[in-house]
Order: C-alpha cells, then structure tokens, then sequence
C-alpha cells in the first residue's frame, strides 16, 4: 500500500491520534463545494447543493442513535460543506430542533438552518391529525423554534402543511412581519398546490417549496413552470424515498413500530418493498458505468433535473452521510437523462405514498 492509500485508510478508520502521522480530517475526502441558489433577490439563500435532513437523528426513522454520535456527524456534514439544515417543530415534537440547535448553532453565521410550523402542538404535544396556522401560533413557534434553535433568525420558516382554516395571505402576512422583525429570513412552503403558492407569494416571496419529489413520486413536476415563473426553489424532501432507493430493504425489512412511521406507509409493506425493486434495477443499471450507487444516482438524478433543486437527504451514518455527498459529483448527460427518464415513465410504483389521512394534508 502506498502513501497516500495508507493515509487515506488511516482517515477512514479514524485513526490519526498520537501516529505522528499528519492528521487527515474526513474533509479533504469529502468536500462539496457546488452551491445552488434558492429563490430570488432579497428572499434568496446560497447552499450547498446537497442539504441535510435532521430529522431522522430523533423521529420517525427507528431506534434513537446515540446522541453524542448526532452532533458529531452534523459536525461532519459541516465539515464537509453541508449548509443547508432542515428541522421542524413537529419532530419529536422539539427533539429535533433541540438536537439541531445543540450541535448546529455554533456555525449559525456560516450555515443555513430551516424549520417549519403549522401542526397543532400544545405543551409539547401533537394533537394528532390537526393543523394550526394561526397568525398568533406562527409567531408563538417562531419565538419557541429560535430559543431551541439557539439561533437568532430562522433562515427558512416553512409551513409545514397548509391549513385549509387560516387563508394563505394572513399566514405569509404573518411571516412578512417575522422577517421585518428580523426574526425569520425567508418564507417556505410545503406540499402546497399551485393557487396557494401563487397567493402566498404576493403576499411575501416564497423562496423554496418543500416536497417529496424523488423517482418514484413526480408529481411535483406539474409545479415548476410556476416555480420557474416566480423564481422560487424546490427542496425535494425524502428524496431517497424514506431509504428505500438506496436499495438496501427487502421484504424482510422490519420498522420500528414506535418510532418509524415507514412501518404505516404503503410503499413499505413487503409487498411493495418486493414489487418496487424494479426501480433500484434502474439506478443500477445507469450507476454501472459511473461506479455509482442506487443512493448516489437517486441523488444525482434528482440535481440533474433543475437547477433550483437542493435535495435534503436524512442520515444517522458517516458512511452514508459520505457516500450521499459523492453523488454531487455524478452527472448526467443529456441522453442519458433522456433514456432514462424514459424509461421511468414506463414504470408504475406499486402502493400509495401516503394513507388517507396524511394525503387529505397535502395539496395537488
Ligand atoms: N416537509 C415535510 O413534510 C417533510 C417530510 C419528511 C421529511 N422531510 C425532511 O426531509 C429529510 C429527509 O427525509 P427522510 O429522512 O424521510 O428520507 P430520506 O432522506 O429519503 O431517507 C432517509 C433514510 O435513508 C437512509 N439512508 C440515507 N442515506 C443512505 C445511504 N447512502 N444508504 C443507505 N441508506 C441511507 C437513512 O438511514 P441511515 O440513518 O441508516 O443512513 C434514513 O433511514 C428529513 O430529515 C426532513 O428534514 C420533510
């Protein structure tokens, strides 16, 4: 083994103490420096190409990882040049953003933190099913999230789901007077349709749409032309549809039943985990040649469609975290893209995104 193949193993393994070797930090390995612009003029943020989902370290996503092991890899993830963190006040509920602030407020200058209201959270519990889009409970989780957070200003304050009670104009009034205030930077939606994004964005630009948007669930696509027109971005959530296009799950997959709502979705029964594997074929089939993974070409199809997507993905793993960044690197040409894209078209996914009760929060 050479030099520098000995170094390398060294900084993969961790190992650097007392060797008197010149330490090599993970960053140097792996370091994204390609940025994408959210938004326009004096609602846009610049970050990273790759964003980082917090949201799985604490909820929805199985057993609870080691605490300490968290903030170590979102320190990693700022190593790496990660500046886009995405958290909400429903995760946990709190837990999340607490974790977030813990380990992130150190760089508050240097990154970009996000969150989101719009569920019904009272003393710390989720009143299950129900939104609240009040003007005087933004403000409230607004005050709340930055104290968590430890931050001074939310760099994206997104709704989290629209509230069919509170009209759309008084909800991004209410986030008009949070930026003027200082204490919010930019305006966020999710899952929201077209008229409540166009209303919404009269009332205060919008800079980024949040929505699950990954090869199996296009139909966000039906939206760009407008987001084009406003110059709005798009932040494709579980763009590795919750995991599963890393092409690890089969129908021995177990969830856990208290912590991961994979386990109620019907995307991940086993018969579905069987009969959707059809898709992972797919990206292994054009990561071949680029020594890609299904992860990594799930990642890159994703930032091959538009220029105004930063995909958020979720780890708890540095190994994952690792092989996630590397897929800003995999491109496409435009044949490629194409044939590809074609062939997708063809494929029907088997089982529905959400259940009843989750789809009625989302907008066409
Ligand atoms: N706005 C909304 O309504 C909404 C809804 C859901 C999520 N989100 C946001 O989107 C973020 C990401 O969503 P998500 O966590 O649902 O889905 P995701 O990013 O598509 O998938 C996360 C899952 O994939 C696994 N994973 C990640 N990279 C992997 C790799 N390279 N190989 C194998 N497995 C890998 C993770 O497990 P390991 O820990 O084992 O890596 C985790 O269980 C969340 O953190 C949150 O910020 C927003």
């Amino acid at each position: 083994m050479n030099r520098r193949n000995f170094l390398k193993l060294m900084a993969v393994m961790g190992i650097y103490a007392s060797t008197g070797i010149p330490k090599i930090t993970y960053a140097e390995e792996y370091k994204i420096s390609k940025k994408r612009i959210l938004g326009k003029g004096d609602y846009s943020l610049e970050v990273s190409a790759l964003g980082f989902g917090v949201m799985g370290m604490t909820y929805n996503r199985g057993p609870l990882p080691n605490r300490k092991d968290m903030i170590n890899l979102l320190h990693k993830a700022y190593d790496y040049g990660i500046t886009l963190f995405d958290t909400a006040e429903i995760y946990g509920p709190h837990t999340n953003e607490i974790l977030a602030g813990e380990a992130l407020s150190k760089f508050k200058n240097k990154i970009h933190i996000t969150t989101k209201f719009g569920h019904d959270i009272v003393n710390g519990k989720y009143n299950y099913g129900k939104l609240n889009s009040r003007p005087e409970q933004i403000r409230k989780v607004a005050e709340e999230s930055l104290k968590r957070l430890k931050i001074d200003r939310i760099d994206i304050f997104y709704q989290h789901r629209v509230d069919p009670k509170v009209p759309i104009e008084d909800v991004a009034g209410t986030v008009k007077d949070l930026i003027k205030e200082g204490k919010v930077r930019c305006f966020g939606l999710c899952e929201a349709g077209i008229e409540t994004i166009r209303k919404a964005h009269k009332e205060q630009p919008v800079t980024a749409l949040q929505s699950e948007y990954h090869i199996m669930w296009r139909e966000p696509e039906t939206i760009f032309p407008v987001l084009e027109e406003l110059g709005i971005g798009f932040v494709p959530y579980s763009p590795l549809n919750r995991g599963y296009l890393a092409g690890k799950m089969d129908k021995n997959t177990k969830f856990d039943p208290k912590n991961d709502n994979r386990g109620t979705l019907l995307r991940f029964t086993q018969e579905a985990l069987e009969k959707n594997k059809k898709f992972i074929t797919l990206l292994e089939k054009y990561g071949k040649n680029k020594n890609a993974t299904p992860a990594q070409m799930a990642l890159a199809w994703l930032l091959a469609q538009k220029p105004y997507i930063v995909p958020i993905p979720g780890t708890t793993k540095l190994n994952h975290l690792q092989e996630n960044i590397n897929a800003v690197n995999i491109s496409f040409t435009k044949l490629e893209l194409a044939q590809f894209n074609n062939e997708l078209s063809k494929m029907e996914v088997f089982g529905e995104r959400y259940n009843k009760e989750q789809q009625k929060q989302v907008e066409k």
